[in-house]
């Protein structure tokens, strides 16, 4: 490892490994599934693959499972990579250095709303409306509103971290050496149980709230 990586700790590699992955595979399957059975806003006329709802709900589902561990790692111990009580004020200076930070602190929260969306409204969703051209439904056009916001997001997320660390912190996420200090049972040495900032708590509470309301909204919902 070269001296301007930077040093990512191992459990937020894991997390958001998985996490990335689980997201890339959710908006390419969920790709394939507009496209099979849409197309309304252009079409790639993909090859039909057997069952691409139920991949997607698979992919989807597991995402779902994941994401509220990586939502509380992100608020209790990465919170410093998140927006933060002076971000606003910051976000003034308009092109010095700090207004980068800021900028890539508030991209980093917004992938967290951007993927909370995507499963409220991805949950809301019923596998029968697409094969049966019930295209208008108000969960399924948020749902592909969250398809276009989670790409936006992406995309400032690996320009801002670009522009504040250039390429060794864009490959630091996805480097392999561990210290050795880095061992499972000190991973959570840093959990703070209390939010580190008012500005923070609004946020985790929209987050984790989003996440709660989508594990429960479809069962309290009429059929
Ligand atoms: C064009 C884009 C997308 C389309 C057309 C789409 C379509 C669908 C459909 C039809 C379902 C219902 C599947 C089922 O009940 O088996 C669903 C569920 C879901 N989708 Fe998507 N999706 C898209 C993008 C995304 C993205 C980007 C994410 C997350 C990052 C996501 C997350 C979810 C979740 C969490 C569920 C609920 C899974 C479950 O409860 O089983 N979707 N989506
Ligand atoms: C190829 C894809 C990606 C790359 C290269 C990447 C890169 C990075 C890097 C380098 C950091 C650390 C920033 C720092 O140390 O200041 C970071 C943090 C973060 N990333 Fe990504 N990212 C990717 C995809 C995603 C996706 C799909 C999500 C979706 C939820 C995401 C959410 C986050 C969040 C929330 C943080 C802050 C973590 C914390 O609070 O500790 N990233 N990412």
């Amino acid at each position: 490892m070269s001296q301007t990586t930077p040093y990512q700790p191992v459990l937020l590699r894991l997390l958001h490994g998985a996490i990335a992955l689980l997201v890339f595979a959710a908006l390419i399957t969920g790709f394939m599934v507009y496209d099979r059975f849409d197309k309304r806003f252009g079409t790639l006329n993909l090859p039909i693959v057997p069952n691409t709802q139920g991949i997607h709900g698979t992919i989807a589902l597991t995402f779902l499972v994941l994401l509220p561990l990586f939502a509380l790692y992100c608020f209790h111990i990465g919170s410093r990579r998140l927006v933060q009580p002076q971000s606003l004020v910051q976000l003034k200076e308009f092109n010095k250095p700090i207004w980068w930070v800021s900028l890539q602190r508030l991209t980093n929260t917004i992938m967290l709303l951007s993927a909370t969306f995507a499963v409220i409204t991805g949950r809301m969703m019923k596998e029968e409306w697409l094969p049966s051209k019930e295209l208008n439904h108000v969960w399924y056009i948020g749902h592909l509103i969250s398809w276009v916001l989670m790409i936006l997001a992406i995309a400032m997320h690996l320009l801002m971290s670009a522009k504040v660390g250039g390429f060794p912190l864009l490959i630091s996420i996805y480097n392999w050496k561990v210290r050795s200090e880095d061992m499972p049972k000190s991973w959570f040495k840093g959990f703070k149980l209390n939010p580190s900032s008012k500005t923070l708590l609004i946020f985790e509470i929209l987050v984790i709230g989003g996440i709660a309301i989508a594990f429960v909204l479809p069962a309290l919902s009429p059929q």
